[in-house]
This record gives structure tokens, C-alpha cells and sequence, in this order.
């Protein structure tokens, strides 16, 4: 390949990337598997001086490697695995509070994708270890290069793996887990894994809805992994904070997983730049019982940052209550009427929830629209 390409960078394919991520290191980092084996034979070779570039823009804090794979792949295969990754501001403003209670000895990314949550843990908690969970193998081969690049090999590992399966070792001191946990849309769930999602629940004497998407399945995941005092941070489409399948969520959150602040992002200030969706980041401390919830909704990404302006919400009263929104200060019909004006081919079925196409078959561009209403067949 020329050095143009290279350069260019519009002409790369998922192999360039892949030998980007080689070439930077991403070979050194712990729980290699099988699979990025394969993906990484017989790979281009990247010029050092593009090498050397990568790494210096990965070590001022830039995903160069996350963006090219958010452009190469298309959205609508990324967003089947959920692949949608989180704005580096955002994901500064999670971590930013995310050590309120404790300093965490372990860092878990359930779904790393390119791993930005771990990389910009990195540098806030010094003494901690970083664990990426990824089932896709080529993000994880960019988690790695993007953690080989940092400096951090010595203190990572990525491991290529289902989360709700995985096994991970206990330790005595805090964990935080924290990022992204996808929506992936319940069609697409296999029926072996809403089986999980149901026995596993019960193990907490809890019930599930067969409809609910798999960042459900990652919060219920996180319990089973967690141990008291852990502490996390999560960030996701806001659906289930209104929907009945989000029930579970909104049980664990008031319940075992210790839920302690819920911050609403409206759609105004378009959390993700390619999906006009509601996002919600859950702060939790697994075993608390606060008397408290804290709350707030946020219309722009400066006020992400601000303290303060959260609003107390008795617990017993969340308990009680089906619907959340509505006491986080955010009305829910904003955040359909927000989903429908962006997408100009909708309207809104009476029916709850429901959104019909005028034109055929409905798109499911946005997985926070798919997250909020449910596809019309
Ligand atoms: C929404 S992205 C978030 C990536 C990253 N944490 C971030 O915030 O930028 C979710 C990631 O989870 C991965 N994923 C999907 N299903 C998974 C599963 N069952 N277990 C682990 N990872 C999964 C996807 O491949 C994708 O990279």
C-alpha cells in the first residue's frame, strides 16, 4: 500500500487497522486469544512513521484507532454488536465522579470496545489494574494496541469473551466497573441467553422480561460478578428508566446493586454524535442502602461537568414508582418527540411506545430509538 493511503486514511480496511493495533504492540497484552490470531495473519506493514504518530496521539489522550473503526465499519453492522463507543468527553465527565466512593484496585470495562474507559482510567487511579471484556475480536485487538501505546501493558488485560459469562478472579479490595453497557436489541438475543437473563435474575430473587435489550443484561451481569463495596459507573440508552422491560434495572438499581445517582442526558445535547438518543449514567456502590437517590437531567454536555443541581429522591419512593423519568426532571415525551423529529420518516403509533414508518420497513438507525420504541413489523 502506498504511504499516501496510510495518510489519507480513507482508503484503510479493518486489516490496516488490525495491523495498526499489531504494529503499536497489541500483541504483548495479556488474555491474546484465538481468534485475533486469526485476524491479525498475514497483515500489511504500517510505516514506523505513521506508527510513531498513532502512538503519540493515543498518548495525548486521542482514539485514532476507535474513530477509524467507528468510520470503516458501517453503523449497521456496529450497532448489531452495539459497537457505538463513547465520546471522550463523556467518558472523562463519568470518571471524573466515578471515584466518590473509594479508590478502586481494579478497573473492568464490560464491552471495552477500543477501550477509552480504561485508558483514561489509567491515568486517574495509578495503583489500579485495568480488565477490558470484549467479544469482538477486532476492538479488543484495538483496546490492546491503544493500551500497548499508553504504556500500560504491564497493568492490563483483554480478555475476548462473552461478559455475562465471564469468569473473573475475586479480590479483596474495590472494584469499578465502568462504561458503556451496549443496547443490542432483544430479536437478537439468542434464546439460550434469555434463559440466563431469567434463572439468573430469580438467583437474586428478581424477574425478567424476555424484551429486555442487553445492557439489562450487563447491569444483572455486574451484580454477579461484583462484591460488596464495588462500585461502578454505567452509562446507557435511557429507555429503561419508563419501559416495563427495563423493571429489572430499575429493581437492581434501587435494590441490590446499590444504585446512588442517575444523570439524564437530553438528546438536545447529543450524547452520541450519531444516534439522537437519551443516555442515562447510573452511579452505583453494590450494597448500599442510601435513603437518597441523587438526580438530574442535563440538556448539554458543559453541565455534565458542573456539581451540584441534583435533586434528592427517596428510595422507597423510586421503589414504589413504574415510571423514573418523571423524577429525574426530564419528561419523557421529550425524549420521543426528540428521537421522532430527527428521523423525519416517523410517527408515533397511539399504541405505547410504538413507532410506524411511512415508508416500508422501519430502519433502525439509532439504537437509542430502538432502545425507546419498539420496531413495528
Ligand atoms: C457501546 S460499545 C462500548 C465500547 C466502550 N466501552 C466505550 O464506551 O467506548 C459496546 C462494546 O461491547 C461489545 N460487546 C457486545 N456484546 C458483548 C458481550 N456480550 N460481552 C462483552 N462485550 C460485548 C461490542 O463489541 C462493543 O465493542
Amino acid at each position: 500500500m502506498s504511504i499516501k493511503c496510510w495518510e489519507r486514511q480513507s482508503c484503510l480496511t479493518e486489516r490496516d487497522l488490525a495491523a495498526q493495533a499489531v504494529a503499536l504492540g497489541a500483541t504483548d497484552v495479556r488474555g491474546w486469544s484465538r481468534a485475533e490470531t486469526r485476524l491479525i495473519r498475514d497483515l500489511p506493514l504500517v510505516p514506523a512513521g505513521t506508527v510513531a504518530e498513532l502512538r503519540e496521539r493515543i498518548r495525548a489522550g486521542e482514539d485514532p484507532l476507535g474513530d477509524l473503526f467507528s468510520t470503516i465499519r458501517s453503523p449497521q453492522i456496529r450497532r448489531k454488536k452495539g459497537a457505538t463507543f463513547t465520546p471522550l468527553n463523556i467518558v472523562d465527565a463519568i470518571l471524573d465522579r466515578a471515584a466518590e466512593y473509594g479508590l478502586p484496585q481494579r478497573v473492568i470495562d464490560p464491552g471495552a470496545g477500543s477501550a477509552r474507559f480504561l485508558l483514561a482510567a489509567a491515568h486517574r487511579f495509578q495503583q489500579a489494574s485495568l480488565t477490558g471484556i470484549e467479544v469482538d475480536p477486532l476492538p479488543a485487538l484495538i483496546a490492546r494496541g491503544n493500551i500497548a501505546a499508553a504504556g500500560l501493558t504491564n497493568r492490563a488485560e483483554v480478555l475476548l469473551e462473552d461478559y455475562c459469562s465471564a469468569r473473573l478472579q475475586k479480590i479483596d479490595s474495590p472494584t469499578l466497573f465502568i462504561g458503556n453497557p451496549l443496547y443490542v436489541r432483544h430479536h437478537l438475543l439468542k434464546p439460550q441467553w434469555k434463559r440466563w437473563l431469567v434463572t439468573e435474575a430469580s438467583r437474586h430473587g428478581l424477574s425478567a422480561s424476555r424484551l429486555a435489550g442487553l445492557h439489562a443484561y450487563f447491569y444483572l451481569a455486574t451484580l454477579g460478578k461484583a462484591a460488596e463495596g464495588d462500585f461502578g459507573s454505567f452509562i446507557t440508552a435511557a429507555e429503561w428508566l419508563d419501559v416495563n422491560y427495563g423493571r429489572l434495572i430499575r429493581e437492581l438499581f434501587v435494590g441490590p446493586l446499590g444504585g446512588r445517582r442517575i444523570l439524564v442526558i437530553e438528546p438536545t445535547a447529543l450524547p452520541f454524535p450519531d444516534a439522537a438518543t437519551t443516555a442515562a449514567i447510573t452511579q452505583f456502590q453494590v450494597g448500599s442502602r442510601p435513603k437518597t437517590v441523587s438526580m438530574r437531567c442535563v440538556r448539554n454536555l458543559d453541565e455534565l461537568t458542573q456539581t451540584g443541581g441534583d435533586h434528592e429522591v427517596r428510595r422507597e419512593h423510586l421503589q414504589s414508582e413504574r415510571r423514573w423519568s418523571h423524577l429525574i426532571g426530564c419528561r419523557e415525551s421529550r425524549i420521543q418527540s426528540q428521537t421522532i423529529l430527527r428521523s423525519g420518516l416517523w410517527t408515533l403509533d397511539p399504541r405505547p411506545l410504538t413507532l410506524r414508518s411511512g415508508r416500508g420497513r422501519p430502519d433502525t438507525w439509532n439504537w437509542g430509538s430502538c432502545a425507546v420504541f419498539t420496531e413495528v413489523r
